[in-house]
């Protein structure tokens, strides 16, 4: 047999295959992207029906269909068929907001109370911090507060999941945070894309805020003498916006690069999530000596909010005696609800979102019940501790103001 015939284990054309599944790659994603959302690019917004946001509004049916009644031209109100092919009147995010307002049952954040940035940040990979984040955001928005995710992975998965759109092939670079870090901090509006959740923003990222960690550390590159240090430039982008939201989630890469520095340094507490197993333990073991390297160059830096998240719990007895070491080591730093692993997540994810975006189960109702249900009790627990906050932060301005008074 000739050399020739043999196929290689190999290439010698590196670049040139990479080129080849990148574009593959993302034609794949584009196909899949029209038809599981839709062609216009954009996802729509989900629907609940009466019943569900007669609950949401926190009012009886009755009142529910009053309020309608009373404001006939609320938009959001959607004519959708079932399956038996009679028409139902359903309901948007955007309609139940401003039901809510009119019904003067929406949570505001206490006045004198302050926007909490939380980074969701570990070291290791494919611990669940993206799902936790878009997750976490879009439960923050169904309560009816304003959410701000910041895609800080040149991965862009949090961006494909949440905006449907496909990160390298419809952001340009000047869509993306990386001008903002690197030579306009002022210009961060600028950056922020609406998405089809009412009241949740995201400034999304492709493989452009790659350059973040390359360039920002270069003095002359990037403006140290004009911006200052590199290390604040998001401290200095979010003071522009941060008013406008209740939360800003910033979604870390598994790395302590640039980036990630500028998310921990802006942010007032963490979300680190850990799978419950001895590998991710170790990692996460590495990850506190490094963010306590860190912590003690920011010497007056304080933590508001600091959570392990028990993230994709199988359920085996492994995972639960991890469970159980971990929650004895952290104590009450750790969530008191975890969040299982769930087929449901990566069956969300296939068409393009997370299981907020999903209004009908795909498979068992059981199985998407449960998967819900841990879902919504990780982040009603993680939201009743920022309302907590706030309360505190309002009850602390209220107790200075009556010293100095
Ligand atoms: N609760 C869950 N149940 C099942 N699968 C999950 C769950 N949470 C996350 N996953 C899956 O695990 C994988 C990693 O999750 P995710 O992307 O959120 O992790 P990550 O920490 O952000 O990863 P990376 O470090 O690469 O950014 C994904 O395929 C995701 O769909
Ligand atoms: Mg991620």
């Amino acid at each position: 047999m000739l050399d020739t015939q043999i196929v290689s284990y190999g290439t010698d054309n590196p670049e040139e295959l990479m080129d080849k599944f990148y574009k593959a790659g993302n034609e794949m994603l584009l196909t899949l992207r029209n038809y599981v959302v839709s062609p216009e690019k954009r996802k729509k917004p989900r629907t609940w029906g009466a019943l569900e946001a007669a609950k949401m509004v926190k009012v009886s049916d009755p009142t529910f269909r009053k309020l309608l009644e009373s404001n006939p031209n609320i938009l959001g109100v959607i004519n959708e068929e079932s399956e038996n092919g009679r028409k139902t009147k359903k309901y948007t995010l955007e309609a139940i907001n401003a039901l809510r307002d009119k019904a003067g049952t929406r949570y505001k954040r206490p006045k004198g109370s302050k926007a909490l940035t939380i980074a969701i940040s570990n070291l290791k990979g494919g611990v669940g911090k993206t799902e936790t984040t878009v997750d976490l955001g879009k439960k923050i928005a169904i309560e009816g507060l304003k959410v701000l995710l910041l895609d800080f992975d040149a991965q862009g998965t949090a961006t494909l999941i949440s905006s449907g759109l496909i990160p390298d092939l419809e952001l340009k670079y000047e869509d993306t945070i990386t001008n903002v870090l690197i030579s306009n901090p002022n210009s961060i509006e600028s950056v922020i894309l609406k998405t089809h959740f009412d009241g949740f923003d995201i400034i999304p990222a492709n493989l452009a805020i790659q350059d973040c960690d390359l360039i920002l550390p270069n003095e002359k590159e990037n403006n140290h003498e004009r911006l200052g240090s590199p290390f604040i430039r998001l401290t200095e982008s979010l003071k522009i916006i941060k008013n406008q939201y209740d939360v800003i989630l910033v979604d870390c890469g598994p790395n302590l690069g640039l980036l990630t520095l500028n998310a921990i340094i802006a942010c007032d507490g963490i979300i680190i999530p850990i799978p419950p197993s001895m590998n991710d333990y170790s990692s996460f073991t590495m990850f506190t000596a490094a963010l306590r390297n860190v912590f003690k160059e920011l010497s007056s830096k304080k933590l508001e909010y600091l959570r392990i998240l028990i993230s994709k719990h199988s359920g085996s007895n492994e995972a639960l005696q991890m469970e159980n070491l971990m929650r004895e080591q952290f104590g009450r730093y750790v969530l008191t609800n975890h969040m299982c692993e769930t087929v449901e997540v990566p069956k969300a994810a296939n068409e393009i979102g997370t299981i907020y975006d999903i209004s009908k189960p795909r498979g068992s109702r059981e199985a998407y019940r449960r998967a819900l249900q841990h879902l919504d009790d990780v982040n009603m627990e993680i939201i009743n501790n920022f309302k907590d906050i706030w309360d505190r932060q309002v009850k602390a301005t209220q107790l200075s103001g009556d010293k100095h008074g």
